[in-house]
């Protein structure tokens, strides 16, 4: 069975002040029977996994460049992400395709990039609400696995996030039986049947232990609600009592 993960997302949120939350999340939520990960702005990489180091706390990041070095103005390579004390990189999420551009050819070269520096790829896949009109969820959500996930993928250098766009940051969610449909569907088109696969899209205290239960949700990539101790403690202990 594929190990639980609760994923937190900080996006470009947070200042040096907001490590506050990560010594309260350490205090009062942890050590959990599943994995935990925060991945803050880049700005932040260093300082929480100092904060975090010799506790189960993870740190990642938010993207990577392809490229291990070079003339790349703003952007960050991947064993630079390690160097700083992150674990994983979040990869493809549906903000950098949109905001960037990012396809699924780039977003598994990102991958392959990660892997070489030892970093775990969470590589992120979800179709736009008019895909899910149209009738084409199953369709998408399987080219951009296809398509983004390098060949020598493992359950050791690679998670998956399905986030539906419609559902991030929005509140809405989809019904368990939606969530469900995918989940399967992606566990049947994996290499390596171990990769966890997370749910991310308006996860909060609220809502996620009818995730959870969901059969082949391994866990959560959280947004909002991973900004506050309280609140992502709560999800981690709703992934923990899960199964
Ligand atoms: P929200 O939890 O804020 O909807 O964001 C989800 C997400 O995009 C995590 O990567």
């Amino acid at each position: 069975m594929p190990r639980k993960l609760a994923a937190g997302n900080w996006k470009m949120n947070g200042l040096a002040a907001d490590l506050a939350q990560i010594d309260a999340l350490l205090r009062d939520h942890m050590p959990s029977t599943a994995e935990v990960l925060i991945c803050p702005p880049a700005t932040l990489i260093a300082a929480m996994a100092a904060r975090a180091h010799g506790t189960a706390l993870q740190v990642g990041a938010q993207d990577c460049h392809t490229a291990a070095t070079g003339a790349h103005t703003g952007d960050i390579a991947a064993p630079m992400l390690a160097d700083a004390g992150a674990s994983h990189v979040i990869l493809g999420h549906s903000e950098r395709r949109a905001d960037h551009g990012e396809g699924s050819a780039l977003v598994a070269a990102k991958a392959r990039a990660a892997h070489t520096a030892g970093l775990v790829a969470l590589i992120c896949i979800g179709e736009t609400e008019a895909q899910r009109d149209a009738g084409q969820t199953l369709a998408v959500v399987t080219e951009q696995l296809r398509e983004s996930l390098p060949e020598a993928a493992t359950a050791a250098s690679t998670v998956i996030a399905y986030e539906p766009v419609w559902a991030i940051g929005t509140g809405r969610t989809p019904s368990i039986e939606q969530i469900a449909e995918v989940h399967d569907t992606l566990r049947a088109a994996l290499p390596d049947p171990e990769i966890a696969l997370l749910y991310g899209g308006s996860v909060k205290p609220s809502n996620a232990a009818e995730i959870f239960a969901i059969g082949n949700v391994d866990g959560a990539l959280v947004g909002g609600a991973s900004l506050k101790a309280a609140d992502f403690g709560a999800i981690i202990a709703a992934l923990d009592a899960s199964r």
